[in-house]
């Protein structure tokens, strides 16, 4: 039977794919609490639904920079997506451009900011990690903007990479004959040191700038004039000073619970950041949506729009591009149906109105 729900295909992923790329894909933190959290969170959510309302047209389109998208959901940067089917990142953003929206691409992709911008028919976005060795940075940065980008989303939330217990025991690597496609020309060797621990902890130890902080934002501004989004923000603290330097959205994500184990939910952080800064900078959410009621209460809680994580993984590892749209279509057909039962027509209507805490 085909699968019908995002579980459904993450059970089929897990068939497919081998130890080493299921673990890395799946895994969070230590004792991976904010990953269950992530999910649990959305659950603890109750929704009060209106009747007797026109239901019979439903618009869920919003708007991100100005740009229309069609659902109000994009595709979260994740990395190494060849270890998940050959065709890699580049058949992601053909599926993201299918469905009207726009595809993220991760500094560790094993296909190129090039490849992508001209396989994809949608808006790219490229999310970028700040090297040490700022001439890399610059030039990613550089060729990212030249291959047609619309956003720079610059992570965070990782100065070093979390520990992911999983990957340090299977010393987790990249399979040979993948590379980071976008960092080839920097590197000679072969970029996933394997030590004695996970290989992308070390590579990121190494690598990544541990020394990054707010004053780096006008270093990006200086090297482009793309529009800047933080991707990483949990709390409204830093929400108000990414507001402050004026930077045109923000991502409320934990990074899919992979960094900080025990950080809260990102539902759970949601109504704060929206408190303090909606109005003044775009809001995103990541982590954990795998319905479309997820979707639904991100939106009621102060989101613009979500992003989507390891489901794109899991439909990618099922059939390829196809098996992507599957995932996008489940949840566009999930968060259509949500939107109807509640009584909402728009993304306007979708208000805290609709949300129920506490009933216990
Ligand atoms: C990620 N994430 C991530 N984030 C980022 O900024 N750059 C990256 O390269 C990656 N790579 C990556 C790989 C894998 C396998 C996962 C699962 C996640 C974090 C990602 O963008 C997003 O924040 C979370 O995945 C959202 O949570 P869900 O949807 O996976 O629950
Ligand atoms: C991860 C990095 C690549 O979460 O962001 O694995």
């Amino acid at each position: 039977m085909d699968p019908v729900t995002i579980s459904d295909i993450e059970e089929i992923a897990f068939e497919k794919l081998d130890k080493n790329a299921f673990d890395y894909y799946s895994s969070g933190a230590d004792d991976e609490i904010t990953l269950k959290e992530n999910c649990n969170a959305f659950n603890k959510i109750f929704l009060k639904y209106r009747v007797l309302v026109d239901v019979s047209k439903r618009d869920m389109s919003a708007a991100v920079l100005g740009h229309k998208i069609s659902v109000p959901f994009l595709i979260a940067p994740t990395a190494f997506h060849k270890m998940s089917h050959p065709d890699g990142e580049t058949a992601v953003a053909k599926a993201a451009g299918k469905a009207g929206t726009v595809m993220i691409l991760s500094t560790l992709a094993n296909s190129s900011v090039e490849e992508v911008t001209e396989a994809a028919s949608g808006p790219v976005w490229f999310q970028l990690y700040v090297f040490k060795d700022r001439e890399i940075t610059r030039d990613l940065i550089k060729r990212a903007e030249a291959a047609g980008v619309r956003a720079i989303v610059l992570t965070v939330d990782a100065p070093l990479l979390g520990q992911r217990v999983r990957d340090v025991k299977n010393k987790f690597d990249l399979p040979s004959g993948l590379t980071v496609k976008n960092l080839e020309k920097n590197f000679k060797e072969d970029l996933i040191i394997n030590k004695n621990d996970s290989g992308l902890a070390s590579y990121v130890k190494e690598n990544l700038d541990a020394s990054l902080n707010w004053n780096d934002l006008s270093w990006i501004r200086s090297v482009t004039n793309l529009p800047l989004i933080l991707k990483g923000s949990a709390c409204s603290e830093d929400a108000i000073l990414a507001a402050e330097h004026k930077v045109e959205g923000i991502v409320v994500s934990n990074h899919g619970g992979r960094q900080l184990d025990t950080c809260r939910a990102t539902i759970d952080v949601l109504p704060e950041v929206a408190e303090a800064v909606k109005g003044k900078t775009e809001i995103y959410l990541d982590g954990g949506i795998r319905r479309g009621t997820d979707i639904l209460k991100s939106i009621a809680l102060g989101a613009d729009a979500v992003l989507i994580g390891r489901p794109v993984i899991w439909g990618l590892a099922y059939n390829g591009e196809n098996g992507v749209t599957d995932v996008l279509n489940i949840l566009r057909k999930e968060l259509d149906l949500a939107m109807a039962l509640c009584g909402c027509t728009d993304l306007k209507n979708i208000t805290k109105d609709i949300i129920v805490r506490n009933l216990h």
